[in-house]
């Protein structure tokens, strides 16, 4: 593989003259280095941005991954983006964000690339159980009590495989990996905002059915064993048998270290949580 030619600099220009929407990107900014587009974009909000607002960055100082975690995002070769989502703060399509969000990007991709990544839910991107890309998405109110969420996803686009550190080696990918091409962010980008803005519209017409079934399509969870470690530190077992109209994940417990109260006909419905798929 190729990867002496130096990938080019993402550019405001022209991302936004590849979009094909008007509805998210209108608003976009570029930094060289942030914290975290999270962090900024948030920033943002509460000095008044609004919906549809884009922030990107070459590198990310404090990039945050789900669960606590750590976003590992060095300089010039990835996609670093948070994007302004105005929703209801009570409705029932926030819990959908964060699927939508990875929905999204692996439409796009699979559009631009012809590669065929899956959905680990709730929303890590990966192919053969290498992680390519993953979605944090954060509530935020403002003073004037507005409401956003902050969606925000990595996407390691040009790294090489001795770029990652050697604890991520093993259990990481990039597009570049994948396809042995150094890939156009510019290009990229522009798509997966497209399509997110497309999908938005989905869920503001709360067609939940229909992204629901897209969901199912592009997850790979379902109809695995799985082993869940929930937030509160318990720990469960069971099969992946289907998504909720909320985007919970619905699991037939086959072996739980703590008794749950929520069982409803024999399935646990989680909304977040860390899945490991059990061979
Ligand atoms: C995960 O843990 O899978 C989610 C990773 C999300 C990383 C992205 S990079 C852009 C945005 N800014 C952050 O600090 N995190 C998200």
């Amino acid at each position: 593989m190729n990867h002496f030619q130096a990938p080019s600099s993402l550019s405001a220009p022209i991302i936004q003259s590849l979009l094909r929407t008007d509805r998210i990107g209108q608003v976009l900014s570029i930094e060289k280095e942030v914290e975290s587009t999270n962090m900024t974009a948030t920033t943002l909000f509460r000095n008044g941005a609004s919906h549809g607002t884009v922030v990107l960055a070459e590198r990310q100082t404090s990039g945050r991954g789900r669960l606590g975690r750590q976003w590992f995002s060095p300089p010039n070769h990835n996609l670093y983006c948070s994007v302004i989502l105005e929703v209801p703060s009570s409705s029932s399509q926030l819990s959908w964000l964060p699927l939508l969000t990875g929905m999204s990007i692996i439409e796009s991709l699979h559009k631009e690339l012809g590669i065929r990544l899956s959905l680990k839910w709730p929303n890590d991107i990966v192919i053969q159980s290498h992680k390519l890309g993953g979605v944090l998405c954060e509530g935020i109110t403002d003073s004037r009590n507005r409401y956003c969420v902050v969606s925000g996803f990595g996407i390691n686009v040009n790294m090489r495989k001795e770029d990652f550190p050697p604890e991520l080696q093993d259990v990481a990918t990039s597009l570049s990996i994948e396809t042995g091409k150094i890939q156009d962010r510019n290009r990229l980008i522009s798509s997966i905002l497209a399509i997110l803005a497309g999908n938005f519209t989905l869920l503001e017409k709360r067609y939940f059915e229909t992204i629901r079934d897209c969901y199912l399509f592009l997850c790979s969870t379902i109809g695995q064993k799985i082993r869940v470690d929930l937030a509160s530190g318990a720990c469960l077992e069971g099969l992946a048998e289907d998504i909720g109209l909320d985007g919970a994940l619905h699991i037939r417990p086959t072996l739980t270290e703590t008794c749950f109260p929520s069982l409803e006909n024999g399935i646990i419905k989680i909304r977040s949580g860390d899945i490991i798929h059990v061979r």
